[in-house]
């Protein structure tokens, strides 16, 4: 067999369209049921391989490429799991912004598995990079999955679900991240009515837009619009402007809306930059699409 030199991969950001806390554990997480689904937007990772030596380089300044990365710690957890002797250089081109519930780190670690899982001709089954993955955080099995998925446990244990969704997604992220050990902490136990997530399960199946808005759900988001009330004025701005539904990602600060229209999505894109200012960041996805 031929060493692979090197190998490209795309690295998707998430949105949450429902995260419900069912309470909090004796390990200090919280348990919950979300559902995730993958972006058609994201970061690329390019893996060479070297004979020696594991190094990480990114164009984005403010994220440190040592150990503090996760990306660095897979790469480094895979080769002591499966006794590496190989090395690699990685490079991460960053397009999502940080800590901003888009799950942009996640995804990074895990297309770091899989890429150097190929790269160095392991062949480790999913099961030992589920392990890994869950070792490191909560998300990270979610890309491993790759598709729509309802997440349960801490988030660690997916199940795909089916996703005809062809709405247009418009990401904003006003330019501060909340960190999200502070937003699990402040989650109060609101007395919350949330819609049942088989609902949103099976509009997600049939394309149902409506019926998709009517059912998104974050227990993360009142605590962070209580501190930033900036999130309130960006979702009835985005309702405004012809999001049929909007909500925080996960543990924010970023919030989306769904239209049905891509072009509506820009124009609202642009209408927040003048709006708020161009500190905003906007950005118009797609739902990449669901092989379940
Ligand atoms: O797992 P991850 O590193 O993404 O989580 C960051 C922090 O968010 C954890 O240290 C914990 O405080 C909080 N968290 C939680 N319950 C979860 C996921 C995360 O309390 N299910």
């Amino acid at each position: 067999m031929t060493t692979q030199a090197e190998l490209t991969v795309f690295s998707p950001a998430k949105i949450n369209l429902y995260l419900r806390i069912l309470g909090k554990r004796a390990d200090g997480y919280h348990d919950l049921e979300t559902v995730m689904l993958p972006l058609n937007f994201g970061d690329e990772i390019v893996c060479q391989w070297r004979a020696t030596g594991l190094t990480l380089e990114c164009d984005q300044p403010d994220l440190p490429t040592d150990d503090r990365n996760l990306a660095l710690r897979a790469a480094k957890r895979l080769a002591e799991r499966c006794g590496v002797t190989q090395g690699a250089r990685i490079i991460l081109r960053k397009r999502t912004p940080l800590a901003a519930g888009l799950g942009g780190g996640s995804s990074n670690a895990a297309m770091v598995l899989q890429a150097l899982n190929k790269l160095w001709q392991l062949d480790a089954p999913r099961a030992t990079l589920d392990e890994l993955a869950a070792g490191m955080g909560s998300d990270i099995n979610f890309f491993l999955t790759g598709t729509t998925a309802v997440c349960r446990g801490r988030g660690e244990q997916t199940a795909p679900i089916p996703c005809r969704l062809s709405a247009a997604v418009l990401l904003i992220n006003p330019g501060f991240g909340i960190s999200t050990k502070w937003a699990y902490d402040n989650w109060a136990k609101l007395t919350e009515t949330h819609p049942a997530v088989t609902v949103l399960a099976r509009a997600l199946a049939a394309d149902d837009l409506n019926g998709v808005s009517d059912a998104l759900f974050n227990s993360l988001e009142a605590p962070s619009v209580g501190k930033f009330p900036v999130l309130q004025l960006l979702k009835d701005t985005l309702r405004a402007h012809g999001a049929r539904g909007a909500l925080m990602s996960g543990s924010g600060a970023t919030v989306f809306g769904l239209f049905a229209d891509a072009g509506k999505a820009e124009t609202c894109g642009v209408e927040i930059r003048r709006e708020f200012g161009p500190s905003m960041w906007t950005q118009v996805a797609k739902f990449a699409e669901s092989a379940v």
